[in-house]
């Protein structure tokens, strides 16, 4: 491989396998699986297609280097040896976040200080710079990593995280994140042929994500992303995913993909959001009441992510509508139904036992993803 990178697709918690698959499926079977981390070779065009396409991933870190440090002088001396001229122009900008987990250099405002002064040294060393660095050129994000006293230095090639793929316009008090979404649909067996619903849709995320995932759009299509901006990426390279992802894109692929809420105004956002998609009305946006779900179809998927009734005043409300809905749902037996909450007392509410349950984290709240199969 020509122009070969270590890669680091960063994920949430509990969602790092969904990332392994999503990388695999790019053609990058040689993937270590981390906590947080999936890791992998690739060359720039890789670069290119991880961020395009990795639905699920938060980051893609490149890997400069690793080693151990557990002393300033040799977290110095260890930063400094490594090629950074080789990533960072002499006007290259080069801001060093950090963060230190059980090591014994924990203070992550020295680590980012130290590791900034051994790159400017380097840089101008290597640069032929006498004074300083004017730092006005493209962004290359650091970061300087230590856990037990293992440092790993990356550089950022995905500038704002993935998660923000330029579609949304708008959205409620509790959006889910777009990469968590499109891991709730992932984790189903949903293919696009299938009717999609999500019955408690906020801004839409869920049903736009299906959507994306139906047509195979590559969720980062519309946005921009630091590598972009880097001299040792060819220029070429996004073009030439971009082009792939056009190529590879099935907009005549049928959907039938729904997204209902109680509220008007919510609807009236994932509209705007699917617009923004470029979903035009690929999606049905529909004001209801979840527990007033009607179907005559069968084998269809739902796919929601419910008030939690974590709000002292809430919660009694939230459990009598789980359980409202636990018998309006059941009259379809042949549908599957997948529902991430963090009330632990769901399926005693909804009255099933789950087929399958999933940890997983919704931002820092635990949840779990309760999977109701369908019977065929
Ligand atoms: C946690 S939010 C869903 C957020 C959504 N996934 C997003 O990305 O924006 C829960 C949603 O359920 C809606 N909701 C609450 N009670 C409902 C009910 N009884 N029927 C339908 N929707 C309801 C709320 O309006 C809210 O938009």
């Amino acid at each position: 491989m020509k122009n070969k990178f270590t890669l680091i697709a960063t994920a949430a918690m509990g969602l790092e396998s969904i990332v392994a698959k999503e990388v695999k499926a790019l053609g990058y079977e040689d993937v270590l699986v981390e906590n947080g981390k999936v890791i992998y070779e690739t060359d720039s065009l890789g670069i290119a297609r991880s961020n395009l396409w990795l639905r699920t991933a938060d980051r893609v870190k490149l890997l400069v280097g690793e080693f151990d440090a557990r002393t300033y002088d040799e977290l110095f001396e260890k930063t400094k040896a490594l090629p950074w001229e080789k990533y960072i122009p002499e006007d290259g900008e080069f801001p060093v976040i950090g963060k230190s987990h059980k090591s014994t250099l924990y203070s992550v405002p020295d680590c980012q200080s130290i590791v900034k002064k051994a790159i400017v040294e380097r840089l101008k060393q290597k640069h032929g710079v006498a004074r300083w660095l004017k730092e006005t050129g493209a962004l290359h994000r650091i970061e300087v990593a230590l856990l037990k006293d293992k440092v790993t230095l990356t550089l950022d090639t995905s500038g704002s995280g993935l998660h923000k793929r330029g579609y949304r316009v708008g959205q409620g008090e509790a959006p889910l994140k777009e990469t968590l979404a499109a891991a709730l649909v992932q984790l189903t067996n949903w293919t696009p042929d299938k009717t999609f619903y999500d019955i408690f849709c906020g801004s839409g995320t869920i049903p736009i994500e299906a959507a994306l995932i139906g047509q195979n759009i590559a969720p980062g299509f519309n946005r921009e992303f630091a590598f972009e901006n880097w001299d040792f990426i060819p220029s070429t390279v996004h073009e030439q995913a971009l082009e792939e992802a056009e190529d590879m894109a099935n907009y005549d692929q049928p959907l039938d993909i729904y997204g209902t809420d109680i509220s008007h105004k919510l609807i009236g956002i994932a509209k705007e959001n699917a617009m923004e998609a470029g979903l035009g009305d690929l999606v049905t946006w529909k004001q209801m009441q979840a527990t007033d779900f009607h179907t005559k179809e069968t084998g269809g998927y739902i796919v929601s992510n419910p008030p939690y009734g974590e709000r002292l005043g809430d919660r009694k409300e939230v459990e009598s509508m789980y359980r409202e809905l636990g018998k309006a749902l059941q009259q379809y037996p042949t549908w599957s139904v997948y529902i991430l909450t963090a009330n632990e007392e769901f399926e005693k509410l909804f009255g099933k036992e789950a087929s399958k349950k999933r940890k997983l984290f919704n931002g820092f709240i635990r949840t779990d993803y309760y999977q109701y199969f369908g019977t065929r």
